[in-house]
């Protein structure tokens, strides 16, 4: 079996952030590599990156399609891990000439973007995983098996949340290049925290649940002065079957790091999970409460265990998660490419999750203009 090869859209430079936990879930597994990339925006910047990295650098996204076009590089799928406005024409140039993409979340900054990325994505029918990277967690994948087999009956109401406190000061005046986008309209789109993380804590609710957000009332607020998009994000949504959904994001709880979550109330039982605790899926079904812990075995399905790497008890995080997603992608590409034996994919999230996001967040603004009116997604 041949390694994949893979090209990075962005993430090179010093102090950027998801580009190098890409690069190491990609190497996880042995069966893929980073070979090359159009790392920065600035050509030269680009090719110093690609340099530092050890890997073939191009100057742009154009002179990279056109060398594989022409059999000059080999690549099997590329990484879009640029700020949210570079996503829609990085992965709508990959999937046009005909490669398959591993795209950032949220997946473009406009809702008619992701609507064109998404009927890209039917036509051609490529392989296309959106980087919602927690629904990589073995326990993640659990849950979402459990409601969909009937374990906790029907849903009547989900909680998911996503509490952070890096942005309750004006980060962003210090230059701060994470924070300088993502507070930054023209770069992140209509919502700061809705779009960074509260997506993120949309796709937990929806993807976990298998229930779709029919209309929301939301309010967020902008507590830090001088800010121009939301650090507070809080809706209640209403689910395709008549259930509740309460979606809160926030990046002013000072002191939370990563604590992204859920809680899923059924006819007959609950389902909870912690980010920071991901290696437990809590149970109750009114006895006594049972843990899920991940172990590659018992109690986890097949197709779940499929992904898992060390035997049970050895901790499996982060980057496991991320690779998650990378592994998914491998399996639809091997597939395709009418490779024998290959393992069932997970159904992670790809462009109709991406879209219906979008549709989320923009729901959510426009119903917070409106004092909360309920708004359709
Ligand atoms: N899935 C997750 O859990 C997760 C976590 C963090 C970030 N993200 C997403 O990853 C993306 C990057 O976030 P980050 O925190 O790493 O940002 P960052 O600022 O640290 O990195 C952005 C990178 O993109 C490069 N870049 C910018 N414009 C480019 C262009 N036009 N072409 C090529 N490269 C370009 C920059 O040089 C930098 O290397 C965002 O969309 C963010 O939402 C996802």
């Amino acid at each position: 079996m041949s390694k994949l090869k893979v090209a990075m859209i962005g993430g090179g430079g010093e102090g950027s952030f998801f580009g190098k936990v890409h690069l190491r879930a990609v190497g996880l597994d042995g069966t893929r590599e980073v070979t090359a990339g159009v790392l920065r925006h600035d050509p030269q910047a680009a090719m110093a990156a690609a340099q530092a990295w050890g890997i073939r650098g191009f100057p742009d996204l154009s002179a990279m399609l056109k060398a594989w076009k022409k059999g000059q590089v080999e690549l099997d799928y590329a990484v879009v891990t640029t700020p949210n406005f570079a996503h829609f024409a990085a992965a709508k140039a990959c999937l046009e000439a005909g490669l398959p993409v591993l795209c950032e979340k949220p997946m473009t900054l406009t809702v008619s973007e992701s609507e064109e990325l998404a009927r890209l994505v039917k036509k051609t029918n490529l392989p296309f995983v959106l980087a919602h990277t927690y629904t990589g967690h073995p326990m993640m994948m659990t849950a979402k098996m459990m409601v969909a087999e009937g374990v906790i009956g029907d849903v009547r109401k989900v909680e998911s949340w996503y509490n952070q406190g890096w942005l309750s000061t004006a980060l962003e005046k210090s230059g701060q290049q994470q924070a300088s986008w993502r507070t930054d309209p023209k770069r992140t789109g209509i919502s700061n925290c809705g779009g960074d993380i509260g997506t993120h804590a949309f796709v937990a609710a929806t993807w976990v649940s298998g229930q779709a957000v029919k209309k929301v009332s939301a309010r967020l607020n902008r507590f830090v002065p001088g800010r121009m998009l939301d650090d507070d994000f809080n809706v209640i949504g209403e689910l395709a079957n008549g259930g509740t959904a309460i979606i809160t994001a926030t990046q002013i709880a000072i002191g939370y790091k990563n604590d992204c979550g859920f809680r899923i109330f059924g006819t007959t039982g609950s389902l909870e999970w912690h980010q920071e605790r991901a290696e437990a899926l809590i149970v109750k079904n009114g006895g006594a409460d049972q843990t899920f812990w991940i172990n590659g075995g018992a109690g986890i399905p097949r197709i779940v265990s499929s992904y898992q790497r060390s035997p049970g008890g050895h901790n499996e995080d982060f980057f496991e998660a991320l690779a998650n997603l990378h592994t998914t992608l491998e399996r639809k590409i091997r597939k395709r490419n009418g490779e024998k034996g290959v393992l069932e994919a997970f159904p992670h999230p790809g462009a109709p999750e991406g879209l219906a996001g979008m549709k989320f967040v923009k729901a959510a603004v426009v119903s917070s203009k409106a004092k909360g009116a309920w708004t359709k997604v």
